[in-house]
């Protein structure tokens, strides 16, 4: 059985030749605090591709967690782009607060249920849907968020150990919505936790 990202410790978790910008900093820091559910380098690689894929970008991310995927994505942004990031974890918000220090970025402390819920009218060229809203809740408000052209991102699909009993079928139930979505095309990669990339039509 191979170890998650999360269990190695930061010695192990050879870091790229370039890592992001506050990246080392903030993968430290998760350690110090025990977070158990960082986003993956791998996952951060490809959103920093599919945010530079998009100059001038508006961004989401729900769940902002360590700030990890984020640091990815701001380091694939041009200098037009921005990025919303949200959590409902105060003392995870405040410490990426005090380490990320980016103009382009906005990081809110919120529930992300009542965030999709009132924020209606946004529109946005990536979501990056790392927790339960806007990924297992509240999906179809979450595509009505995406642009045209836009692009849908989630990880964690590959059924893992881990895993309690009654996700495996959420996740199974999620993967057939999303396959037979009529506003998205959609690949499904055996790419580290497992990955969903999806453009809305
Ligand atoms: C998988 S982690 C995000 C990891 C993050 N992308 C990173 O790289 O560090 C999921 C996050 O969702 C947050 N969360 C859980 N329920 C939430 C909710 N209802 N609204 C907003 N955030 C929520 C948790 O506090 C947690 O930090």
């Amino acid at each position: 059985m191979s170890l998650r990202f999360a269990d190695l410790p930061t010695k192990q978790r050879a870091l790229p030749n370039h890592p992001p910008k506050y990246y080392s900093e903030l993968l430290q820091k998760s350690d110090e605090l025990g977070f158990t559910m960082p986003s993956e380098m791998p996952e951060g690689q490809l959103l920093k591709t599919l945010v530079a894929a998009k100059p001038g970008g508006n961004f989401l991310e729900l769940g902002t967690g360590m700030g990890l995927s984020l640091a990815w994505m701001l380091d694939g942004m041009n200098q037009q782009s921005n990025v919303l990031s949200l959590d409902n974890d105060e003392k995870l918000t405040a410490v990426v607060k005090s380490i990320i220090d980016d103009e382009r970025v906005t990081i809110l402390c919120t529930d992300g249920d009542e965030w999709i819920k009132t924020n209606a009218h946004q529109q946005y060229d990536l979501i990056f849907a790392d927790t339960w809203p806007g990924k297992y809740r509240l999906l179809q408000e979450t595509i009505e968020l995406l642009k045209p052209g836009g692009f849908y991102v989630i990880d964690d699909m590959t059924p893992q150990d881990h895993w309690p009993e009654e996700h495996f079928p959420k996740a199974s139930a999620l993967k057939e919505v999303l396959h037979n979505h009529p506003q998205l095309t959609v690949v499904e990669m055996n790419w580290s936790t497992g990955v969903f990339v999806c453009t809305k039509l």
